[in-house]
């Protein structure tokens, strides 16, 4: 077995024991935390989640690097595979029992994008992609939409834990693109909303503010798919997640042309 097989091997076995967990504790009583601000939450299901992950790395691959949410994983520079790691993505719909979160794991080889697995356990929907060899969606091959109009697409967005108190809180593009596009869904968990736009259920989605963890597997599964991702000016993505834009690639430069209005 080849060097990524095995990798992708061990992701596919993480995303599933860890939805596992988070299938079982749904509609449980939980421990809900906050952490950087009133809105943004953590429960005991969140790390424990992470601890299997991290824990499993560090046992069957004590050389990799791991980005891991919740701070378990030990993030080294010079390791040839870094594991970036979102336990629980949607802890706020998982806390008040709507049904839409995931768990999702990227991995970086020398530095490269190279595997993304997202896995929703309620919908047993496993969405994985390897650089290079495309995305699929429990093991079948998905596309991006071909939509071309933005009047005719269905579009997502989030929006930050600093949304309160901060004046970039996107909510001028919100208004853009509601009067531009058919529809516009907050659903609460980005990995599953770029999923979503490799799978063609969404046209694209954009959000300020995520984190590396957010993006890191969706990103490339929705280059996989045949779409597109970058910052909001369209420039190539940092992996930071900080400004995030993905789309089918036809509504990429319309969407660009909304979000960067007033910038120019
Ligand atoms: C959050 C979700 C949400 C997005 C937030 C993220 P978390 O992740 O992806 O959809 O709007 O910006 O932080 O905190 O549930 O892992
Ligand atoms: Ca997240
Ligand atoms: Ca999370």
């Amino acid at each position: 077995m080849s060097e990524i097989a095995r990798v992708r091997a061990l992701a596919l076995r993480l995303a599933r024991e860890a939805g596992r967990i988070q299938r079982e504790r749904y509609e449980t009583d939980l421990d809900v935390r906050t952490k950087s601000a009133s809105i943004d939450l953590v429960t005991e299901v969140d790390h424990a989640c992470e601890r299997l992950i991290v824990e499993t790395l560090d046992a069957e691959r004590p050389d990799d690097a791991i980005l891991a949410e919740e701070g378990g994983g030990a993030d080294r520079e010079d390791a040839a595979w870094r594991w970036i790691v979102d336990p629980l993505d949607g802890t706020v719909n998982f806390a008040h029992g709507y049904p839409r979160f995931c768990v999702s794991i990227g991995v970086q080889h020398e530095g490269v994008p190279t595997l993304g697995v997202v896995y929703d356990p309620l919908l047993d929907e496993l969405f994985c992609a390897v650089r290079g060899a495309g995305a699929t969606l429990n093991g079948r091959a998905i596309r991006v939409s071909r939509e071309t109009e933005l009047s005719r697409a269905l579009l997502a967005t989030g929006f930050a834990y600093d949304v309160h108190r901060s004046l970039e809180d996107n909510l001028d593009h919100f208004a853009h693109f509601a009067k531009a596009a058919r529809g516009l869904r907050r659903d609460g968990s980005a990995a599953l909303d770029l999923c979503y736009v490799a799978a063609g259920r969404f046209d694209g989605f954009w959000e300020l503010k995520l984190h590396p963890w957010d993006v890191a597997a969706g990103n490339l599964i929705v280059e996989e798919a045949g779409g597109r991702t970058s910052d909001l000016a369209g420039n190539p993505p940092s992996g930071s997640g900080r400004e995030t834009l993905a789309s089918n690639r036809h509504l990429h430069d319309a969407m660009v042309e909304l979000l960067t209005r007033g910038r120019r």
